[in-house]
């Protein structure tokens, strides 16, 4: 028998013997929506994907990683692998068996989409499955992944779904008001091909901003989420506007300014960085025409930097995560 029929041979038996136990599906998310830095996120209806199976061949949790990222996500040190690690530590146990734990990764890695929030969230979801379930989802899993991850306008969308305001701490529970999206509206995300970490597009914001722009930012945070509740989508043009991260941070995505001006131009209720970026997101009517136009205008916007983008037009699904 040869190398590739060995191996064959070996991914056959796998199939055979290994059952699958639970999927957990983790949508990707966009935070701050413009004004509301830090405090409002939504989902997207673009899934990582984990499958859990019994590990017949192997008392060791054995990674298979496919899609986004398969390249570079390392299999034995990775951040699935991490949180999964913290829920075993704080429930004293650990798996007794051994487990492969397939990943099939949709979202881009550090373009502001919640990447890194689907991974710390499907690690501690893993490991609280195969523990036998004992932490909660809104509660220690939210809680978890909010000190693991560092910004909760980002996991919070991935678990709860829809629009997630205000996450707010007190004491040892979480503030917030989940919004359920409005009717007829879609999100176009435009992914140009170029990575941004969270750490350098924070470490480009002021350490202290003055009063005049943090009036100008509440007062349409707080617009911003009333109209997404109230349906006036008209408002959120105005309502998205922001003086706290987006022109700090437009350095890092050439042709920001001139994106928006076009994107605006096309019809589209709002056009903002998602989350740290270099994503972007607007929000639009469900219009073929309207969507046509705002993909058309953020791809062009780039491809004018020389810079290729890809384009996806996605809801904002009021459930957060999927377990089957
Ligand atoms: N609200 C955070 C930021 C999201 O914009 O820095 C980081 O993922």
């Amino acid at each position: 028998m040869n190398k590739a029929q060995k191996k064959n041979n070996k991914e056959n038996k796998n199939n055979i013997t290994n059952k699958k136990l639970v999927t957990f599906k983790i949508p990707a998310t966009s935070a701050n929506i413009g004004s509301a830095f830090d405090s409002v996120g939504l989902a997207l209806d673009l899934y990582n994907e984990i499958h859990i199976y019994e590990n017949t061949n192997s008392k060791k949790i054995d990674f298979e990683i496919t899609g986004e990222g398969e390249e570079e996500i390392s299999k034995d040190d990775n951040m699935i692998l991490s949180a999964m690690k913290l829920v075993f530590k704080k429930l004293k146990s650990k798996p007794d068996k051994g487990y492969i734990i397939k990943c099939i990764n949709r979202i881009p890695l550090s373009r502001g989409l919640g990447s890194s929030s689907a991974a710390i969230i499907g690690g501690l979801l893993s490991a609280n499955y195969i523990l036998g379930n004992k932490l909660s989802l809104e509660n220690e899993i939210l809680n978890m992944s909010v000190q693991l991850e560092g910004h909760p306008d980002n996991v919070s969308p991935a678990i709860l779904g829809g629009i997630i305001s205000g996450v707010v701490r007190k004491d040892e529970d979480f503030k917030y008001v989940k919004i359920n999206p409005p009717k007829g509206l879609k999100a176009v995300v435009a992914i140009p091909n170029f990575y941004l970490s969270t750490e350098k597009a924070r470490n480009a914001l002021p350490k202290e901003i003055s009063l005049k722009d943090a009036i100008f930012n509440i007062s349409r945070a707080a617009l911003l989420t009333s109209a997404l509740s109230s349906n006036r989508l008209d408002l959120l043009e105005v309502a998205t506007d922001d003086k706290l991260h987006q022109d700090y941070r437009a350095k890092f995505i050439p042709g920001l300014k001139d994106l928006f001006k076009q994107v605006k131009m096309s019809g589209a209720y709002s056009v903002t960085i998602s989350g740290a970026g270099s994503s972007i997101l607007s929000l639009v009517k469900d219009d073929e025409k309207i969507i046509k136009k705002v993909s058309n205008a953020m791809e062009n916007s780039f491809s004018k930097k020389k810079i290729k983008s890809e384009i996806k037009v996605l809801n904002i699904p009021k459930k957060g995560i999927i377990i089957k």
